[in-house]
C-alpha cells in the first residue's frame, strides 16, 4: 500500500512516500480502515523528526486522525458495533496510509452529512472544545467567550460551539484574513487582531468595560488575555501553540476573582471513560443539526504532498483543520 513511513528521523519535507509498504495487521480488539482521508497535526512534524512525546518504534507509519470505511477484509472484535463498509472517523497510528488498524473504541461513525475530509480532523479538536466550554468552563448563554487562535483548528470548534450554546464571541487571531475565517466560517460576534499592542482594550471597549466571561486559550495567552476578564471569569488552558509553557503569578487569580482550568482530552479515555460517549452524543447531535460545521482548509493535499500541508502549518499559514486525502473519492472533498 501507499503510505508516508518514517524509518529515519528527518523533516518531512525531506521523506518519500512509500509505493508499497506492508498492509497493517489488525491486534485484539482492532479493525482495519481504508483511510480516504487524514488529518494534519503540528505534531506530526515533530514526531517524524523524533521529537515528540510520543515515538512509535521506526519504521511507523506517521499521522493520527483519519476517516474512512471498515475494509472488507477487517476482522469485527467482540462488541464492536461497526461492520465492513461501515464509513468512520477516529484516531490511530498510521493514518497516512492507505490502510490502517484502529481499536474500534476510537471510531466514531461518520454522521451521513459530513465528507471524509470534513470527518478526519473532528476526533480531537471537536470535544476538546465542547468539553472546555462545557464540562470545564461550564460556559452559559449570554456569556462573553474571548477564543485565542480562533481560526486554528481547536479555536473555530470552539467559536462555533460558543455561538451555539448561546455565548457571545470575540475571536482573536494574528492577521485580519484569519480573524475574517472566524466570523464568516466560525459565527464569531466580533475580532481582535492579538498581534497587535493593547488588543486588550478593544475586547474591553466591545464588552462594555466588564471584561470576558470566558477565555478560551490554545497559544499560551492566558496572561496577556486576563487584562480583559470579567469578575469570576473562568481561563481556560488547552495549549501552548506559540511554543512556550505559559507561567502565571497566583497573585492574578486572587485579584481579580477568576479561576484557571485546564483541559486534556486525550486523558478522558483514561480517567472518566463514562464522559466520552456523553461527550460525543451531544457533538453528533450539533452537527446533524448543522448548527456546527468542520472547517476545512481549503488547499487539501494529495498523500504523496502531505509534507507540504505539514510545512504551511509550521509556517502558521493554515486555518481551520488542515486535510490529506490518501484515497480519492467524490465523498472526499468538503463541496460534494
Ligand atoms: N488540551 C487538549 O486536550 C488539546 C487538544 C487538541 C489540541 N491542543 C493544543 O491546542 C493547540 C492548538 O492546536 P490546533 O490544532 O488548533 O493548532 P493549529 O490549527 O495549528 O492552530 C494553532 C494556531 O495558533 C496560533 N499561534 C500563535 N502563535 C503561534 C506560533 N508561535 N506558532 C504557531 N502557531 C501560533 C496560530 O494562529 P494565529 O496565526 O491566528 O496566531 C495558529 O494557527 C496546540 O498546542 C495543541 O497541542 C490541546
Amino acid at each position: 500500500m501507499r503510505a508516508f513511513v518514517v524509518t529515519d528521523y528527518a523533516h518531512p519535507s525531506k521523506i518519500p512516500i512509500t509505493q508499497n509498504a506492508p498492509e497493517p495487521k489488525a491486534g485484539p480488539g482492532q479493525v482495519l480502515v481504508d483511510v480516504y482521508s487524514a488529518g494534519l497535526n503540528y505534531f506530526d512534524l515533530l514526531q517524524s523528526q523524533g521529537k515528540y512525546q510520543n515515538q512509535p518504534p521506526r519504521p511507523f507509519v506517521l499521522g493520527s486522525e483519519l476517516s474512512g470505511r471498515i475494509s472488507s477484509n477487517s476482522p469485527i472484535p467482540d462488541g464492536c458495533p461497526f461492520r465492513a463498509g461501515d464509513r468512520v472517523f477516529g484516531a490511530a497510528q498510521g493514518a497516512f496510509g492507505e490502510k490502517v488498524a484502529v481499536a474500534w473504541q476510537s471510531l466514531v461513525p461518520l454522521p451521513d452529512n459530513m465528507t471524509y475530509d470534513q470527518g478526519a480532523g473532528l476526533y480531537v479538536t471537536w470535544p476538546t472544545s465542547y468539553e472546555a466550554l462545557v464540562g470545564r468552563a461550564e460556559l452559559k448563554a449570554g456569556e462573553w467567550v474571548l477564543v485565542t487562535a480562533s481560526a486554528g483548528g481547536v479555536g473555530i470548534a470552539a467559536v462555533q460551539l460558543a455561538k451555539a450554546l448561546g455565548a457571545k464571541v470575540i475571536a482573536a487571531a494574528g492577521s485580519q484574513e484569519k480573524i475574517d475565517v472566524s466570523i464568516k466560517q466560525g459565527g464569531a460576534d466580533y475580532g481582535v487582531n492579538y498581534s497587535k499592542e493593547g488588543w486588550q482594550k478593544e475586547v474591553l471597549k466591545l464588552t462594555g468595560g466588564k471584561g470576558v466571561d470566558v477565555i478560551y486559550d490554545p497559544v499560551g495567552l492566558i496572561r496577556d488575555s486576563l487584562k480583559c476578564i470579567a469578575w469570576k471569569g473562568r481561563a481556560i488552558v488547552v495549549g501552548f501553540a506559540a511554543g512556550e509553557i505559559e507561567k502565571l503569578p497566583l497573585n492574578l487569580v486572587l485579584l481579580k476573582n477568576i479561576a484557571i482550568t485546564g483541559i486534556h482530552w486525550g486523558a478522558y479515555t483514561k480517567n472518566e471513560p463514562e464522559r466520552v460517549p456523553v461527550v460525543w452524543k451531544e457533538l453528533l447531535e450539533l452537527f446533524s443539526s448543522g448548527r456546527v460545521k468542520p472547517v476545512v482548509y481549503p488547499e487539501t493535499f494529495p498523500l504523496d504532498r502531505v509534507a507540504d500541508g505539514l510545512v504551511a502549518i509550521e509556517q502558521r499559514k493554515t486555518w481551520g483543520k488542515v486535510i490529506a486525502y490518501v484515497r480519492e473519492s467524490p465523498q472526499n472533498k468538503s463541496k460534494l
